[in-house]
């Protein structure tokens, strides 16, 4: 039960960024030596990936937000198993990749939400490659069973703006000869390349073309190295949106990320009115710049979100929807597909759950159109869908009034921030 905030204010340090963690996860298990990371993000679809690559041979120790990862020194083990990659797309998309290139035969498994999510995606490509991708499920997803090896460097164009296609892809590049190449429809975020770049593996990229020259069969020698993870944009995202909502509210976010093909929701919020401005502190690990965002709350116009600004705050469109019911006039979210394969429908979510709440909002196929400025109902059960993302973004609707929301089945917040109802109370809110 989330009850309101009579003021959103506060500062705060989110967790470490999911989608980084996850990856230098994978690559510190390929490397030679002992990787330190810092800030690691210490959630469950974190613990999913370091799992799977333990019975890849690696092994991990976890020590608060540090965790050293001893390496394989370049080669995977065949696994006694399979590996159970939880709810973890990333984990499972960007893992198919690198086992695209072992000589050996790995089969991977996930949850309910993570088993009816498409996974053609990653097999057409690596089939292109010559790796053998089975698809066990129904449907064209998981189970997915990988016999890896003999790959040959390919020139993708995926039909979907897809960071973990293109990861997959360009991972699996790593051990082909040649270049692999990958043409986005749409740029996505680019963790994987600056990663890369920053382990000495140049990787390239021009327009939406980005581009790995491959090191054969044997495949990368990476080194094991110090990394620092910056905070989540996507989780700070709660409380940039929780303080601009409305006058009065002052939020400060310390050490949070800050690449460009992921803080899309800043420009809109700024386009909507809100009070937002960063300030660098820091290039972390050479790779990715961290800083401070400040949020000074006042009344917000609802806008129009499409085309290619989408992928850059795709996690971030449940929220903005959230946004657009507090906000003056109409939101419109088109070109967000996308959002009907993520870990749920997160367009059915939204949808239901604003319908739930008194909230005027019509279900398009790419998107929704929200009507803004409603009086919320209060005594509302909000269903959480099993989809972390889902009762992060209606806890930031119950925080700005109106009556206490009950969110069920709240668990999969764990998914990406296992703090949240605690930074949700430092922020004024009230949990019960
Ligand atoms: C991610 C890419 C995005 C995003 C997901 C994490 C990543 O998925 O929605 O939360 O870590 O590469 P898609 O590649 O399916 O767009």
């Amino acid at each position: 039960m989330v009850s309101p905030a009579g003021r959103v204010a506060g500062v705060l340090t989110v967790p470490g960024d999911k989608s980084i963690s996850q990856r230098i996860a994978m690559l510190a298990a390929l490397a030679e030596g002992v990787s330190e990371v810092s800030g690691f993000l210490r959630s469950s679809d974190c613990l999913s990936v370091l799992k799977g690559v333990t019975q890849l041979g690696a092994s991990y120790a976890l020590r608060g937000e540090t965790v050293s990862i001893t390496g394989t020194g370049g080669r995977f083990r065949a696994p006694a198993g399979s590996l159970d990659m939880g709810n973890s797309g990333t984990g499972l998309r960007l893992l198919a990749g690198l086992l695209a290139g072992q000589p050996f035969t790995c089969e991977m498994v996930g949850d309910a939400s993570l088993s009816s999510r498409p996974m053609k995606r990653i097999q057409e490509p690596l089939l292109q490659m010559g790796a053998k991708v089975e698809l066990l499920g129904p449907k064209g997803c998981a189970p997915v069973r990988i016999t890896g090896g003999n790959l040959k460097a390919i020139d993708y164009k995926p039909a979907v703006a897809s960071a973990q296609v293109k990861s997959c892809v360009l991972l699996a590049g790593l051990y082909a000869e040649g270049v692999t190449s990958v043409t986005e429809v749409a740029p996505t975020r680019d963790h994987t390349e600056r990663l890369l770049n920053a382990m000495g593996v140049p990787v390239e990229t021009t327009g939406l073309r980005v581009s790995v020259r491959g090191f054969g069969a044997a495949g990368p020698r990476l080194q094991a190295r110090s990394w620092r993870v910056p905070g989540d944009f996507s989780s700070a995202a709660f409380w940039i949106v929780a303080a601009a909502l409305a006058p009065g509210n002052s939020i400060e976010l310390r050490d949070v990320g800050w690449n460009p093909r992921r803080n899309a929701l800043v420009r809109v919020l700024q386009r909507m009115g809100a009070k937002i401005d960063f300030v660098a502190s820091a290039d972390v690990s050479a790779c990715e710049t961290m800083g401070t965002i400040r949020v000074e709350g006042c009344a917000l116009q609802g806008t129009e979100v499409g085309g290619a600004e989408i992928p850059d705050l795709i996690d971030e469109l449940p929220l903005l929807a959230v946004a657009g019911a507090r906000a003056k006039g109409r939101m419109v979210i088109r070109d967000a597909a996308e959002l009907r394969v993520k870990e749920s429908d997160r367009i059915r979510s939204v949808v239901d759950n604003l319908g739930r709440l008194g909230v005027a909002v019509e279900e398009r196929p790419d998107g929704m159109v929200i009507e803004g400025g409603a009086r919320l109902k209060s005594g509302v059960v909000v269903d959480s869908y099993g989809d972390h993302r889902i009762p992060m973004a209606f806890s930031v609707l119950a925080l700005q009034g109106g009556g206490a929301v009950e969110m069920r089945d709240v668990a999969c917040v764990n998914k990406s921030y296992p703090s949240f109802w605690d930074d949700l109370k430092r922020v004024g809110g009230h949990v019960a």
